[in-house]
């Protein structure tokens, strides 16, 4: 290969806010118990945002970090990705504000939105082909502020979400982190299994239905979503590593989405991987949607888990059904 051809990651950050929420604190708000959590989830703890900071604020500051760490400005960009489910606002998208915020020239910046958890990943296999096909430097973010949109009183979803966001630069570079495979995939005959029907034409807000509360209520179908996450990110990681012709023995490191880790020990039994090569922070930070698997890539990167040359498995799922996984040589 050229030299400079190399397309992938070229830089990384991260943003958690400030607050910990301890699983002893939902027991004050819903009945549950930090027992139940743990077992259930292996969840501890949570980040909560402040009640002053936005998705953009936290975007921001992730994107800041992984310009930083390739040696870019904000002015360097050519594109802006964004991927979340809980936007700024809902007409115009986050990367708009997120353009402004950082000073970015005028290039196009969009949203990957509702794309649940396994937008991240995808998020960066759009960056990489637009990086292929015209030379780009494209930021990719993932971001939720779910304790804004969640229905505290649902003991069934709220235990579960945290707050962050991660960031990712995307481009040509002789250093960059090599992006080898990517897959993704989409049942949408699944999407009655997770999903926040309300605020959309089909049902759109009203004073009735806020009233309700229903704008709030995330539907979730838990044990189906269980069972597809741990199929669809089992046989998605497969395909790339069969794209690039390598086997779970070679990799140093799974980074799937933390959602669960009942889902996680799973897929890697599923894998046949061991419990060194799986990389977990649920415990820290919930589930994060988008942001989970840019947090945890960059944490197992400053952690020293992830060294030159390593072979590292991203994987993700979530409402669509959606699924996407990525294989990467640092
Ligand atoms: C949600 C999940 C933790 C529930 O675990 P589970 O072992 O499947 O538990 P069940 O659905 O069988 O529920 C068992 C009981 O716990 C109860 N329960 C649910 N949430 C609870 C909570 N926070 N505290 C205490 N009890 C709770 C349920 O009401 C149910 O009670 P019942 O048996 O009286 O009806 C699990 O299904 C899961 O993680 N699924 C995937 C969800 C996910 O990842 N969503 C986000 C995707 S991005």
């Amino acid at each position: 290969m050229v030299p400079g051809t190399r397309v992938g990651l070229l830089g990384l950050g991260a943003y958690l806010p400030e607050r910990v929420m301890e699983n002893d604190e939902w027991t004050a708000l819903v009945d549950t118990s930090d027992e139940w959590i743990r077992k259930r989830t292996g969840i501890q703890r949570r980040r909560i945002a402040a009640d002053d900071e936005s998705t953009v604020d936290m975007a921001a500051a992730a994107a800041l970090g992984a310009l930083e760490d390739s040696g870019l400005t904000a002015r360097d960009l050519d594109e802006i990705i964004v991927a979340t489910d809980t936007p700024e606002v809902f007409i115009p998208d986050t990367a708009a504000f997120l353009q402004a915020r950082l000073g970015a020239p005028e290039v196009p910046a969009y949203d990957l939105g509702s794309s649940g958890c396994a937008g991240f990943v995808l998020a960066l296999d759009v960056a990489r082909a637009r990086a292929l096909s015209g030379d780009r430097k494209v930021l990719v973010v993932g971001v939720e502020l779910l304790s804004r949109l969640m229905n505290w009183e649902d003991r069934n979803t709220c235990v579960l979400f945290g707050d962050a966001a991660g960031a990712a630069v995307v481009g040509r570079g002789e250093n960059a982190v090599e992006i080898l495979s990517a897959r993704a995939g989409t049942d949408g005959t699944r999407s009655d299994i997770l999903g926040l029907e309300v605020g959309g034409t089909r049902a759109p807000f009203s004073l009735d239905r806020a009233r309700r509360g229903e704008h709030k209520n995330i539907v979730m179908d838990g044990r189906a979503v269980f069972r597809e996450a741990v199929e669809r990110m089992a046989s998605c990681s497969t395909q790339v590593l069969d794209d690039v012709g390598v086997t779970v023995q070679d990799l140093a490191l799974i980074v799937p989405h933390q959602a669960n880790l009942r889902i996680l020990e799973a897929v890697r039994d599923r894998l046949g991987a061991t419990p060194e090569q799986l990389y977990v922070n649920v415990q820290e930070y919930g589930n994060t949607g988008s942001a989970s698997v840019p947090v945890a890539l960059w944490e197992a990167r400053e952690t020293g888990r992830i060294k030159t040359g390593d072979l590292v498995l991203l994987t993700a799922f979530g409402a669509g059904f959606h699924w996407s996984s990525m294989l990467l040589r640092f």
